[in-house]
Protein backbone atom coordinates (compact mmCIF):
# COMPACT_ATOMS: atom_id res chain seq x y z
CA UNK A 1 0.00 0.00 0.00
CA UNK A 2 3.12 2.26 -0.81
CA UNK A 3 2.20 5.92 -1.92
CA UNK A 4 3.22 9.30 -2.18
CA UNK A 5 2.17 10.64 0.99
CA UNK A 6 3.96 7.84 3.24
CA UNK A 7 7.35 9.66 2.84
CA UNK A 8 5.89 13.04 3.29
CA UNK A 9 4.28 11.44 7.36
CA UNK A 10 7.28 9.56 7.86
CA UNK A 11 9.65 12.48 7.46
CA UNK A 12 6.84 14.77 9.75
CA UNK A 13 6.21 12.34 12.55
CA UNK A 14 10.40 12.07 14.22
CA UNK A 15 9.98 15.85 14.15
CA UNK A 16 7.06 16.19 16.19
CA UNK A 17 8.40 14.18 19.23
CA UNK A 18 9.87 15.80 22.33
CA UNK A 19 13.59 15.97 22.97
CA UNK A 20 15.07 13.09 24.90
CA UNK A 21 17.10 15.29 26.68
CA UNK A 22 15.14 15.02 30.13
CA UNK A 23 16.07 12.38 33.09
CA UNK A 24 12.36 11.03 31.98
CA UNK A 25 13.22 9.76 28.67
CA UNK A 26 12.24 6.07 28.71
CA UNK A 27 8.76 7.65 27.94
CA UNK A 28 9.99 9.28 24.85
CA UNK A 29 11.52 6.48 23.92
CA UNK A 30 8.63 4.32 24.17
CA UNK A 31 6.47 6.77 22.31
CA UNK A 32 8.86 7.19 19.65
CA UNK A 33 8.91 3.16 19.50
CA UNK A 34 5.60 2.33 19.09
CA UNK A 35 4.94 5.52 16.89
CA UNK A 36 7.71 5.40 14.09
CA UNK A 37 7.37 1.45 14.02
CA UNK A 38 6.09 0.25 10.55
CA UNK A 39 2.68 0.86 10.27
CA UNK A 40 0.67 0.91 7.06
CA UNK A 41 -0.25 5.20 7.69
CA UNK A 42 -3.55 4.62 6.52
CA UNK A 43 -5.20 7.22 8.68
CA UNK A 44 -2.61 10.06 7.59
CA UNK A 45 -2.64 9.04 4.17
CA UNK A 46 -6.21 9.89 3.86
CA UNK A 47 -6.57 13.13 5.37
CA UNK A 48 -3.64 14.04 2.90
CA UNK A 49 -5.49 12.62 0.11
CA UNK A 50 -8.84 14.22 0.78
CA UNK A 51 -7.20 17.29 1.81
CA UNK A 52 -5.78 17.17 -2.19
CA UNK A 53 -9.04 15.84 -3.36
CA UNK A 54 -10.23 19.01 -2.11
CA UNK A 55 -7.67 21.56 -4.08
CA UNK A 56 -6.39 21.94 -0.11
CA UNK A 57 -2.59 22.74 1.10
CA UNK A 58 -1.19 19.24 1.92
CA UNK A 59 2.24 20.37 3.59
CA UNK A 60 0.44 22.64 6.02
CA UNK A 61 -2.07 19.60 6.47
CA UNK A 62 0.75 17.49 7.63
CA UNK A 63 1.23 17.80 11.07
CA UNK A 64 -2.90 17.08 11.68
CA UNK A 65 -2.24 14.26 9.44
CA UNK A 66 1.06 13.10 12.11
CA UNK A 67 -1.94 13.83 15.13
CA UNK A 68 -4.10 11.17 13.81
CA UNK A 69 -1.45 8.72 13.62
CA UNK A 70 -0.06 9.56 16.92
CA UNK A 71 -3.77 9.23 18.26
CA UNK A 72 -4.12 6.10 16.53
CA UNK A 73 -0.83 4.76 17.90
CA UNK A 74 -1.65 5.70 21.46
CA UNK A 75 -5.20 3.69 21.25
CA UNK A 76 -2.52 0.20 20.17
CA UNK A 77 -0.49 0.51 22.65
CA UNK A 78 -3.29 0.52 25.39
CA UNK A 79 -5.31 -1.95 23.30
CA UNK A 80 -2.59 -4.62 23.59
CA UNK A 81 -2.27 -3.82 27.34
CA UNK A 82 -3.29 -6.60 29.18
CA UNK A 83 -6.11 -5.50 30.75
CA UNK A 84 -7.38 -4.88 27.13
CA UNK A 85 -6.77 -7.70 24.54
CA UNK A 86 -3.06 -8.97 26.16
CA UNK A 87 -1.29 -8.82 22.68
CA UNK A 88 2.59 -9.48 22.97
CA UNK A 89 3.23 -8.79 19.34
CA UNK A 90 2.12 -5.40 16.99
CA UNK A 91 3.79 -4.04 14.12
CA UNK A 92 6.19 -6.85 13.62
CA UNK A 93 7.96 -6.23 17.25
CA UNK A 94 7.43 -6.97 20.80
CA UNK A 95 4.47 -4.85 21.52
CA UNK A 96 5.51 -1.55 23.61
CA UNK A 97 4.69 -3.17 27.27
CA UNK A 98 6.72 -5.91 26.88
CA UNK A 99 9.81 -3.93 26.25
CA UNK A 100 8.58 -0.94 28.57
CA UNK A 101 6.10 -2.23 30.91
CA UNK A 102 2.92 -1.91 31.55
CA UNK A 103 3.29 1.44 33.48
CA UNK A 104 5.50 3.10 30.75
CA UNK A 105 3.49 1.93 27.69
CA UNK A 106 0.33 3.40 29.65
CA UNK A 107 2.25 6.50 30.25
CA UNK A 108 3.67 6.73 26.50
CA UNK A 109 -0.15 6.42 25.05
CA UNK A 110 -1.75 9.10 27.26
CA UNK A 111 1.97 11.40 26.13
CA UNK A 112 1.02 10.31 22.61
CA UNK A 113 -2.68 11.67 22.53
CA UNK A 114 -1.94 15.00 24.55
CA UNK A 115 1.15 15.33 21.44
CA UNK A 116 -1.41 14.99 19.01
CA UNK A 117 -3.82 18.00 20.25
CA UNK A 118 -0.46 20.20 20.70
CA UNK A 119 1.06 19.54 17.06
CA UNK A 120 -2.47 20.61 15.87
CA UNK A 121 -2.74 23.42 18.22
CA UNK A 122 0.94 24.94 18.06
CA UNK A 123 1.83 28.16 16.83
CA UNK A 124 3.14 27.11 13.63
CA UNK A 125 0.24 24.78 12.41
CA UNK A 126 -2.36 27.48 13.66
CA UNK A 127 -0.43 30.01 11.92
CA UNK A 128 -0.95 28.42 8.39
CA UNK A 129 -4.38 27.05 9.27
CA UNK A 130 -5.93 29.44 11.27
CA UNK A 131 -9.43 28.49 12.53
CA UNK A 132 -9.43 25.70 9.97
CA UNK A 133 -6.97 23.84 12.25
CA UNK A 134 -8.50 24.43 15.15
CA UNK A 135 -12.12 22.83 13.91
CA UNK A 136 -10.05 19.86 12.22
CA UNK A 137 -8.24 19.21 16.15
CA UNK A 138 -11.77 19.53 17.32
CA UNK A 139 -12.89 16.27 15.02
CA UNK A 140 -10.01 14.49 16.17
CA UNK A 141 -10.81 15.09 19.53
CA UNK A 142 -14.59 14.18 19.52
CA UNK A 143 -13.52 11.09 17.88
CA UNK A 144 -11.16 9.33 19.71
CA UNK A 145 -13.29 10.13 22.98
CA UNK A 146 -16.09 8.50 25.02
CA UNK A 147 -18.46 9.26 22.09
CA UNK A 148 -15.81 7.24 19.68
CA UNK A 149 -13.06 5.27 19.70
CA UNK A 150 -12.82 5.05 23.66
CA UNK A 151 -16.49 4.53 23.46
CA UNK A 152 -16.04 1.68 21.19
CA UNK A 153 -13.42 0.00 22.80
CA UNK A 154 -15.44 -0.38 25.78
CA UNK A 155 -18.50 -2.01 23.94
CA UNK A 156 -15.60 -4.16 23.17
CA UNK A 157 -14.70 -4.76 26.05
CA UNK A 158 -18.23 -5.14 28.03
CA UNK A 159 -19.57 -7.35 25.34
CA UNK A 160 -16.27 -9.96 25.80
CA UNK A 161 -18.42 -13.52 25.54
CA UNK A 162 -21.68 -12.39 25.46
CA UNK A 163 -23.93 -12.18 23.08
CA UNK A 164 -24.66 -8.56 21.71
CA UNK A 165 -27.26 -7.99 18.69
CA UNK A 166 -25.66 -6.92 15.26
CA UNK A 167 -26.55 -3.49 16.02
CA UNK A 168 -23.98 -3.38 18.94
CA UNK A 169 -21.67 -4.75 17.18
CA UNK A 170 -22.00 -2.21 14.35
CA UNK A 171 -22.03 0.12 16.75
CA UNK A 172 -18.75 -0.90 18.62
CA UNK A 173 -17.35 -1.29 14.53
CA UNK A 174 -18.32 2.40 13.99
CA UNK A 175 -16.78 3.19 17.07
CA UNK A 176 -13.69 1.94 17.57
CA UNK A 177 -12.60 1.82 14.20
CA UNK A 178 -15.13 3.60 11.93
CA UNK A 179 -14.46 7.30 13.48
CA UNK A 180 -10.93 7.41 13.63
CA UNK A 181 -10.83 6.66 10.03
CA UNK A 182 -13.49 9.15 9.40
CA UNK A 183 -12.24 11.82 11.37
CA UNK A 184 -9.03 12.52 8.99
CA UNK A 185 -11.37 11.95 5.81
CA UNK A 186 -13.09 15.04 7.13
CA UNK A 187 -10.33 16.71 8.91
CA UNK A 188 -8.50 16.82 5.22
CA UNK A 189 -11.48 18.40 4.17
CA UNK A 190 -12.19 21.32 6.59
CA UNK A 191 -8.54 22.27 6.06
CA UNK A 192 -8.84 22.46 1.95
CA UNK A 193 -12.08 24.32 3.19
CA UNK A 194 -14.47 22.23 1.19
CA UNK A 195 -18.10 22.88 0.97
CA UNK A 196 -20.51 20.93 2.80
CA UNK A 197 -21.47 18.57 -0.24
CA UNK A 198 -17.82 16.94 0.04
CA UNK A 199 -17.66 16.93 3.31
CA UNK A 200 -20.81 15.18 3.57
CA UNK A 201 -19.52 12.49 0.48
CA UNK A 202 -16.26 11.93 2.42
CA UNK A 203 -18.22 10.88 5.46
CA UNK A 204 -19.97 8.27 3.11
CA UNK A 205 -16.64 6.69 1.66
CA UNK A 206 -15.32 6.66 5.58
CA UNK A 207 -18.43 4.91 6.92
CA UNK A 208 -17.88 2.63 4.57
CA UNK A 209 -14.52 1.52 4.11
CA UNK A 210 -14.33 2.33 8.66
CA UNK A 211 -16.74 -0.88 8.89
CA UNK A 212 -15.27 -2.61 6.01
CA UNK A 213 -11.77 -2.34 7.48
CA UNK A 214 -12.74 -3.79 11.16
CA UNK A 215 -14.52 -6.77 9.24
CA UNK A 216 -11.63 -7.09 7.32
CA UNK A 217 -9.16 -7.10 10.37
CA UNK A 218 -11.52 -9.72 12.35
CA UNK A 219 -11.47 -11.93 9.01
CA UNK A 220 -7.31 -11.71 8.98
CA UNK A 221 -7.72 -12.74 12.77
CA UNK A 222 -8.66 -16.09 11.57
CA UNK A 223 -7.62 -16.72 8.22
CA UNK A 224 -4.06 -14.90 8.31
CA UNK A 225 -0.84 -15.40 9.77
CA UNK A 226 1.11 -13.77 12.63
CA UNK A 227 4.32 -12.60 10.12
CA UNK A 228 1.74 -11.55 7.41
CA UNK A 229 0.22 -9.31 10.28
CA UNK A 230 3.10 -8.19 12.45
CA UNK A 231 0.35 -9.33 15.43
CA UNK A 232 -1.16 -12.36 17.06
CA UNK A 233 -3.94 -13.97 14.99
CA UNK A 234 -6.30 -15.78 16.98
CA UNK A 235 -6.35 -13.05 19.59
CA UNK A 236 -9.89 -12.41 18.98
CA UNK A 237 -11.02 -16.26 19.53
CA UNK A 238 -8.78 -16.07 23.10
CA UNK A 239 -10.46 -13.08 24.32
CA UNK A 240 -14.26 -14.62 23.42
CA UNK A 241 -14.79 -11.59 21.28
CA UNK A 242 -18.03 -11.25 19.30
CA UNK A 243 -17.72 -9.40 15.84
CA UNK A 244 -19.86 -9.60 12.21
CA UNK A 245 -17.43 -12.84 11.47
CA UNK A 246 -18.68 -15.25 14.60
CA UNK A 247 -21.91 -13.99 14.26
CA UNK A 248 -22.15 -14.48 10.30
CA UNK A 249 -19.29 -15.96 9.18
CA UNK A 250 -16.45 -15.60 6.96
CA UNK A 251 -18.62 -15.91 3.45
CA UNK A 252 -21.39 -13.42 4.60
CA UNK A 253 -18.22 -11.17 5.74
CA UNK A 254 -16.39 -10.95 2.59
CA UNK A 255 -19.70 -9.98 0.83
CA UNK A 256 -20.14 -7.30 2.83
CA UNK A 257 -16.83 -6.07 2.39
CA UNK A 258 -17.53 -6.29 -1.12
CA UNK A 259 -20.95 -4.42 -1.14
CA UNK A 260 -19.01 -2.12 1.15
CA UNK A 261 -16.10 -1.23 -0.84
CA UNK A 262 -18.30 -0.65 -3.85
CA UNK A 263 -20.13 2.00 -1.59
CA UNK A 264 -17.28 3.91 -0.81
CA UNK A 265 -16.26 3.78 -4.72
CA UNK A 266 -19.01 5.09 -5.42
CA UNK A 267 -19.34 8.16 -2.84
CA UNK A 268 -16.27 9.75 -4.63
CA UNK A 269 -17.88 10.85 -8.20
CA UNK A 270 -18.47 14.59 -6.34
CA UNK A 271 -14.61 14.92 -6.17
CA UNK A 272 -12.43 16.23 -8.78
CA UNK A 273 -8.76 15.02 -8.07
CA UNK A 274 -7.70 12.56 -6.57
CA UNK A 275 -10.15 9.67 -7.26
CA UNK A 276 -8.44 7.04 -8.62
CA UNK A 277 -6.05 7.17 -5.98
CA UNK A 278 -8.76 7.06 -3.10
CA UNK A 279 -11.07 3.95 -4.93
CA UNK A 280 -7.80 2.14 -5.54
CA UNK A 281 -6.72 2.61 -1.55
CA UNK A 282 -10.79 1.24 -0.61
CA UNK A 283 -10.37 -1.78 -2.61
CA UNK A 284 -6.49 -2.26 -1.84
CA UNK A 285 -7.48 -2.51 2.04
CA UNK A 286 -10.22 -5.04 0.89
CA UNK A 287 -7.71 -6.88 -1.43
CA UNK A 288 -6.13 -7.90 2.01
CA UNK A 289 -8.66 -10.69 2.26
CA UNK A 290 -8.16 -12.19 -0.97
C1 LIG B 1 -5.24 -1.69 13.58
O1 LIG B 1 -5.16 -0.68 12.63
C2 LIG B 1 -6.35 -1.40 14.52
C3 LIG B 1 -7.68 -1.52 13.93
C4 LIG B 1 -8.52 -0.54 13.98
C5 LIG B 1 -8.12 -2.74 13.32
P1 LIG B 1 -4.22 -0.79 11.38
O2 LIG B 1 -4.46 -2.10 10.67
O3 LIG B 1 -4.36 0.43 10.56
O4 LIG B 1 -2.76 -0.86 12.04
P2 LIG B 1 -1.37 -0.29 11.54
O5 LIG B 1 -1.40 1.19 11.78
O6 LIG B 1 -1.19 -0.62 10.08
O7 LIG B 1 -0.37 -0.98 12.42
C1 LIG C 1 -8.76 -2.28 17.57
O1 LIG C 1 -9.52 -3.41 17.32
C2 LIG C 1 -9.40 -1.07 17.72
C3 LIG C 1 -8.62 0.01 18.33
C4 LIG C 1 -9.25 1.07 18.63
C5 LIG C 1 -7.17 -0.03 18.62
P1 LIG C 1 -8.63 -4.72 17.44
O2 LIG C 1 -8.31 -5.03 18.86
O3 LIG C 1 -9.24 -5.78 16.62
O4 LIG C 1 -7.27 -4.24 16.71
P2 LIG C 1 -5.98 -5.17 16.55
O5 LIG C 1 -6.44 -6.40 15.81
O6 LIG C 1 -5.46 -5.45 17.91
O7 LIG C 1 -5.05 -4.34 15.70
MG1 LIG D 1 -9.09 -4.66 20.70
MG1 LIG E 1 -6.42 -5.78 19.60
MG1 LIG F 1 -8.20 -7.18 15.41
Amino acid sequence: MENKYISMIESCLPTLLPSEDCYEKVVIEAMKYSLLAPGKRIRPTLLLAFCEACGGDVTAALPYACAVEMVHSYSLIHDDLPCLDNDDLRRGRPSNHIVYGEDIALLAGDALQTLAFESMLGETALEKNGIKGAKAAGILAAAAGAGGMVGGQTIDVITEGKSPSLDIVLEMYSKKTGRLLKAPCVMGCVLADADEKRIAASKVYAENIGLAFQIVDDILDITSDTSVLGKPVGSDAENNKVNYVTLLGIEEAKAKVRDLTQAAVESLDIFDRNTGFLSLLAAELASRIY
